[in-house]
């Protein structure tokens, strides 16, 4: 399909990722209207602030802060999202879609917490909703698994899919350094915010959980089925323990296809710190790189790697879908919508079923072991491997469990707490990506 009427576009937001949008449409002009099959023609930038410096000369006349009225401009034919949070995003995309505007996003807070209500009015006006730059910046994930793996059954997806947090377990690895100490320097290299709750309590890996699991295992999981712990206890004693284990630590965002006893099968999503193997591919992930690990049935494993975040590189899947979108237009069509057939149910974090290395403080006399053992038996859980270390004072018990469900495990570090043998549970970590 070819056209010479011009495409127009609208962006909403001129921020990191907007102004690098702007940017990359003026200056790939050409590729993409060849790439696309007519010219990108964009026709207005909403901002919120008319007189803040940008990154971007945006072009006379087009900055605007009337973004409803440039999202119902009977006009535009794809609208691109960029300006992040709740509202006004949402409401800006749902007019434009009734408008009868494609869009794209990059907005996983919203996508996350309220996506069926956008994909359902995409659905009811027949355009595209693409989102690609929502989870893993420049990473291509979404599409790989909304299409790539159609014909597939992915079992699990592992991702360390926030690259502030990564940097700084990264950097508690490799200098020794403690979590506060590691945070002070990502906020001075500009890896984290001043306020950096987003990242380090989880809520953004978490958002992209809900996403990859939703796309994953066919079926609507929002950010609040999403079991979340940050890494803010981390403490470099965990970090150490992990080394002597030859692991290392990683926030990571789990999206696992379980058997339930009735035979049926649900989705356990969840993000929280665990040890690795050094061996397995995602310990590789340094600084504040992110990837995405997939299991599936046929395909077995494969990872997906790069850069999570930043203008330019979120800017590179935004304009990807752009062209999807803009090629579907031309030709009278849209692409995939919400595949939510599956409707598999979202497991509680108790009967997730993971390992746990805990680390013990005890006293050292006769028969601490054994009782100590007798704890895990008592709560259902069956050890893999105890190592002893220290005497006396420093007497400690550092155990790895078999796999077993969060709730028998948690139970036993309870159990372990209330023992006058045990002086203190010093380190409390699951263990994920290791055989067992
Ligand atoms: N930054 C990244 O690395 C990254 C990576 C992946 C995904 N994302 C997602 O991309 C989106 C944008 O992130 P960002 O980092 O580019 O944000 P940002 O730098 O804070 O930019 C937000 C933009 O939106 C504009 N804006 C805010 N409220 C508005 C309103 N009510 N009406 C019109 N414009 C409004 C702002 O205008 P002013 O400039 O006038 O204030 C600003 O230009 C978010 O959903 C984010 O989660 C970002």
């Amino acid at each position: 399909m070819e056209s010479d009427k011009p495409l127009k576009v609208a962006v909403l937001g001129c921020g990191s990722v907007g102004s690098q949008v702007v940017r990359l449409l003026g200056e790939q002009a050409d590729d993409l209207a060849a790439r696309i099959g007519a010219p990108v023609e964009l026709v207005g930038v909403a901002v919120r602030r008319l007189d803040a410096q940008r990154e971007v000369d945006v072009p006379p006349g087009l900055l605007t802060t009337d973004a409803v009225g440039l999202v119902t401009r009977p006009d535009v034919d794809v609208v691109v999202e960029v300006v992040g949070g709740i509202e006004p995003a949402r409401s800006l995309i749902l007019a434009a879609l009734e408008n009868g505007a494609s869009v794209v996003t990059a907005n996983k807070a919203l996508l996350a917490e309220d996506g069926p209500t956008l994909f359902e009015a995409a659905a009811k006006v027949g355009r595209d909703l693409y989102y690609e730059a929502a989870v893993a910046g420049a990473i291509p994930i979404l599409r790989p698994l909304r299409e790539s793996l159609a014909g597939d059954r992915v079992t699990r997806v592992l991702g360390i899919v926030n690259g502030t947090t990564n940097f700084i377990l990264d950097r508690m690895d490799s200098s020794g350094a403690g979590f506060a100490e590691a945070l002070e320097e990502a906020q001075e290299l500009g890896y984290a915010e001043a306020d950096p709750t987003a990242d380090v309590e989880g809520f953004d890996a978490a958002a992209k959980a809900a996403i990859l699991a939703s796309l994953a295992f066919h079926s609507r999981v929002t950010a609040s089925d999403v079991h979340r712990e940050g890494i803010a206890e981390v403490t470099a004693a965990d970090v150490e323990s992990a080394r002597e284990m030859g692991c290392v630590v990683k926030l990571l965002a789990i999206c696992e296809l379980r058997e339930t006893e009735d035979g049926q099968s649900a989705v356990a999503v969840r993000v929280h710190p665990a040890m690795i193997p050094r061996s397995h591919p995602l310990a590789s992930v340094r600084e504040a790189f992110n990837a995405v690990f997939v299991e599936s049935e046929a395909a077995g494993q494969l990872m997906f790697y790069g850069p999570g975040a930043g203008g330019a590189p979120t800017a590179s899947a935004v304009l990807g879908d752009l062209v999807t979108v803009a090629r579907n237009r031309l030709a009278g069509t849209r692409g995939v919508g919400e595949s939510a057939y599956a409707d598999r149910a979202v497991l509680p974090m108790g009967e997730t079923v993971t390992r746990y290395h805990v680390a013990i403080d005890v006293d050292d006399r006769a028969g601490v072991l054994a009782s100590v053992a007798t704890a895990f038996a008592e709560n259902g859980v069956s050890i893999q491997t105890v190592r002893q270390e220290g005497r006396g004072a420093d007497a400690q018990l550092v155990v790895v469990s078999h796999e077993s469900t969060d709730a028998a495990l948690s139970a036993t570090v309870e159990h372990l707490r209330g023992m006058d043998i045990v002086r203190e549970v010093t380190s409390v970590m699951r263990v994920e990506g290791a055989s067992e």
